[in-house]
């Protein structure tokens, strides 16, 4: 299987510059881990490095909700609830790191991983860049 990176385009832009720095540095920190995996560096530098997207992914989604609390956003509710389930999705993987015999045995879980946050960086971040430019 085929491990694929993130990238980051402009069309992912929310206009804020804080929201896409922040993006962009979780990509990096995930694309780095790829890497890793790719090289078959050992599982202890594997798991370091995992954990680096996880917190990088953590400390992302309070930044964001602090700010959908200053801007008022509408779905902050909702938007929290996503937050919370690809922090879920992002342990689970960490743990079947954890106990994967080899790397190869999580490569799925990792692109799965990777799907998931470009889906909500397209459906759910986008629709703050909507709420600050149009008020939807
Ligand atoms: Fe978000
Ligand atoms: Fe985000």
């Amino acid at each position: 299987m085929k491990l694929r990176k993130l990238s980051w385009n402009e069309k992912l832009s929310t206009e804020l510059c804080s929201l896409d720095r922040d993006h962009k540095n979780l990509i990096e920190a995930f694309n780095v881990f790829v890497d890793a995996l790719d090289r078959n560096e050992p599982s202890d530098k594997l798991l370091d490095m995992f954990q680096a997207v996880i917190n990088e992914l953590f400390q992302h989604f309070a930044f964001e909700e602090k700010m959908m609390e200053n801007i008022g956003f509408k779905e902050m509710i909702e938007h929290k609830q996503h937050h919370e389930t690809l922090n879920a999705d992002a342990v689970e993987v960490l743990s079947e790191l954890r106990q994967s015999e080899s790397p190869e045995d999580i490569l799925a879980s990792v692109n799965f991983l990777r799907a998931l946050i470009m889906k909500h960086m397209v459906e759910q971040d986008l629709k703050i860049r909507d709420f600050i430019l149009r008020g939807l």
